[in-house]
């Protein structure tokens, strides 16, 4: 099956081919995820809830997040691997920015990282994009902001804040960013920045007009619980899947149903 690159991602835009994009954090899932067909791997900072149960994405650190790179590298075969810069790994000056973000190519061997934020990062983002690494950009709902925000409700639906995503949209693909995640903005926003962009964009919560989708694998597979977004399709229950397995191996070691005679030496 054919490599995706970044080079891949635009040609599917042009062509009007959708892009699929999945997170993943650890080798097992990162090999299910690839093999199925995925066009894209986000090794994404949400581990800090997912994986690491925190609530918000600022307490993953950038050696965590290498650690979770590392292992979605190994598993991944055809997918593009992109991984998130952490909080605090590109926001105070951009000599540091580009630092963590050679470290993250160098440590890892992913294809690319992905950074929040407009205006206020594209010094960082100019570098890093300066020392040949590709950068997807993320405008919209961006979790390391949630203290600024104050809430995870849907973002840019006033005329101001609408204004300066499309502003810094054209921004981010002046700069050089290879793609941009929109997150939870309303799908009549989206439409009109993906119109007008030649770089794909990737909506979680943006609507169906845009380039391609991403999603949080845990939530998608049902694993979490306790986080149901509109926008969220569950394709599965593997909560109670997993549930139900763990239960009937306790009940069989209780009642002495495990191992039986062949499953010894
Ligand atoms: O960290 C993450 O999972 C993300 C996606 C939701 C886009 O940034
Ligand atoms: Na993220």
């Amino acid at each position: 099956p054919r490599i995706v690159t970044t080079h891949v991602l635009n040609e599917m835009k042009l062509r009007g081919e959708k892009i699929s994009m999945l997170t993943a954090y650890d080798y097992s899932m990162a090999r299910i995820v690839d093999q199925a067909g995925i066009d894209v791997i986000l090794v994404g900072d949400s581990a800090s809830n997912v994986m690491a149960g925190h609530k918000s994405t600022l307490p993953i650190t950038l050696d965590q997040m290498i650690y979770h790179a590392q292992s979605v590298v190994r598993a991944a075969k055809r997918a593009l691997v992109v991984v998130d810069m952490p909080f605090g790994a590109y926001q105070g000056n951009s000599k540091e920015a580009v630092s963590s973000a050679i470290r993250i190519m160098k440590e890892t061997g992913a294809q690319a990282i992905k950074m929040e934020g407009g205006e206020e990062i594209i010094e960082s983002m100019h570098r890093i994009l300066s020392a040949g690494i590709p950068v997807m950009g993320h405008l919209g709902l961006t979790p390391q902001s949630i203290h600024k925000f104050g809430t995870y409700v849907v973002r840019a639906k006033e005329e101001a804040e609408a204004k300066k995503l499309v502003e810094d949209a054209k921004l981010l693909e002046k700069t050089g960013c290879f793609s941009i995640v929109l997150e939870k903005i309303p799908a009549k926003l989206a439409k009109e920045v993906t119109d007008n962009s030649k770089i794909p964009m990737i909506g979680i919560g943006a609507g169906a007009d845009v380039d391609g989708q991403v999603l949080v694998l845990h939530d998608m597979l049902g694993i979490t619980q306790d986080f149901s977004p509109r926008f969220l399709r569950r394709y599965h229950n593997l909560f109670a899947e997993i549930s139900g397995s763990v239960e009937a191996y306790v009940e069989d070691v209780k009642e002495q149903r495990f191992p039986n005679e062949k499953e010894q030496y």
